[in-house]
């Protein structure tokens, strides 16, 4: 492979939020890669490609793909002692609340060896990461079931190893079956990178005090967690089920416009795009292909989000505050599809995002001037005044 995250001196990053890795163009809709569209990268590339082009820059000669693929076999296992942490939880601990214990505790592991003002260090740190996100993530179903752990297979490919070690079992070998595999991976690419968003800020910010990247990759599977960011794909798949029968949509489209009930469209919305997301395009396009391919084109959630996304972009509500479906909205139908449980949608969103968070942490790292991020606030409090005397 090429020299590790080749970092263009003539871009001077002169600030940590700086970056080449990934351009949104909200009001118009554009998502960008290194430059490429992800329309074009979700139809013609998969997800270790996007991986290579997120962490060099350019996508991979088919000699530098096979090392690359090679390079993440590699790393796939994970250390016999981090299979204790996981009997430290309950077997119904939230999974995202393991993946925060787990991947924060890998640097226990790697911490010592590891210079972080070395790129090829860096390299190594961001290929076990890619590598054991899969296998750290199935541990956590595979605990919640109280089945045995199940050892990645290098035979398979990114998205198959996965559902093996999701769905197999020591006594039966798991079949990979190409339609869900191809949706697993397509998932795994539109999640991998998507700008500063709260979770890439967080690891940014974290990176940037020279903390350790399992930890800092730990900190921001905790800010993607929430219902706001990478949590709303669980969230949409319970608001399905609540709203339960088309004929309820109007009654939950008004309760999401009444400022005193909580409840919001989850799945619709977001902090930049006042335009479709791009991948909610793509992924309502998978979500009909899968669902067609298994024969569940008449799954009723499927119908739910449908006639609720028709009624929601013609409502004055949302088209007055440019409120359209986002990444999340459709995505949870393809997983509930695959056999993927609800609770670990947003750990699938985290094992999908690690190669954006660690490319962003290596891009800070990589630049020259890499400081400490430090945000100053906006001072609304007390003016100066002294102790009373009492
Ligand atoms: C992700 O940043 C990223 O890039 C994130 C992400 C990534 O890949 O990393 O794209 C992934 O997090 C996608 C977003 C997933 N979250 C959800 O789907 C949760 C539901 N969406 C909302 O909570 C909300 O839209 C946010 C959190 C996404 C954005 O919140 P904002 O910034 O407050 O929304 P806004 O400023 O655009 O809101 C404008 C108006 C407000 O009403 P008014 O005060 O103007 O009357 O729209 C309303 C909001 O109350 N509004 C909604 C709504 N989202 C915004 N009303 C009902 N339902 C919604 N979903």
């Amino acid at each position: 492979a090429k020299g590790l995250f080749t970092y263009d001196p003539g871009f001077m990053s002169t600030a940590s939020c700086d970056s080449q890795i990934t351009f949104i163009d909200g009001d118009k809709g554009i998502l960008l890669h290194r430059g490429y569209p992800i329309e074009q990268l979700a139809e013609k590339s998969d997800y270790l490609e996007v991986c290579y082009l997120l962490m060099y820059g350019e996508l991979p000669s088919a000699e530098e793909k096979e090392h690359f693929v090679r390079t993440v076999k590699k790393h796939t296992m994970v250390h016999e002692q981090l299979s204790f942490f996981y009997r430290g939880f309950r077997r119904d601990a939230h999974p995202m609340a393991i993946m925060c214990g787990v991947v924060g505790a890998l640097s226990a592991f790697y911490h010592d060896s590891l210079d972080i003002n070395d790129s090829q260090h860096r390299e190594i740190a961001a290929f076990r990461l890619i590598s054991k996100m899969p296998t750290l993530a199935a541990m956590c179903y595979k605990y919640s079931t109280g089945q045995p752990f199940m050892f990645p297979r290098n035979d398979l490919t990114y998205a198959e190893n996965f559902l093996h070690m999701m769905f197999g079992t020591p006594c039966e070998e798991y079949k990979p079956n190409p339609i869900l595999a191809n949706a697993m991976d397509r998932i795994f690419l539109l999640h991998a990178d998507h700008e500063q968003n709260a979770s890439t800020s967080t690891v940014r910010l974290a990176g940037s005090s020279g903390a350790n990247p399992f930890a800092c990759v730990a900190s921001g599977i905790a800010a993607l967690w929430g219902p706001a960011h990478g949590g709303a794909n669980e969230a949409v798949l319970s608001m399905l089920e609540q709203i339960g029968d088309e004929e309820r949509i109007p009654e939950f489209i008004e309760r999401a416009k009444d400022k005193d009930d909580p409840f919001r469209l989850m799945g619709f919305g977001h902090r930049v795009y006042k335009n479709f997301d791009p991948r909610a395009k793509v992924m309502k396009q998978t979500c009909d292909e899968v669902l067609g391919e298994l024969g569940l084109d008449n799954d009723p959630l499927l119908r739910i989000a449908k006639r609720l996304e028709q009624i929601a972009l013609e409502d004055p509500y949302f088209v007055e505050r440019k409120l359209y479906p986002n990444v999340d909205f459709y995505s949870g139908i393809i997983l509930k599809a695959i056999g993927i449980p609800t609770n670990m949608f947003t750990v699938i969103f985290a094992l999908s995002r690690t190669i954006g968070w660690i490319a962003h942490w290596h891009e800070h790292h990589s630049s020259p001037i890499a400081r400490i991020g430090r945000p100053r606030q906006l001072y609304l409090g007390e003016k100066k005044r002294d102790y009373p005397e009492r």
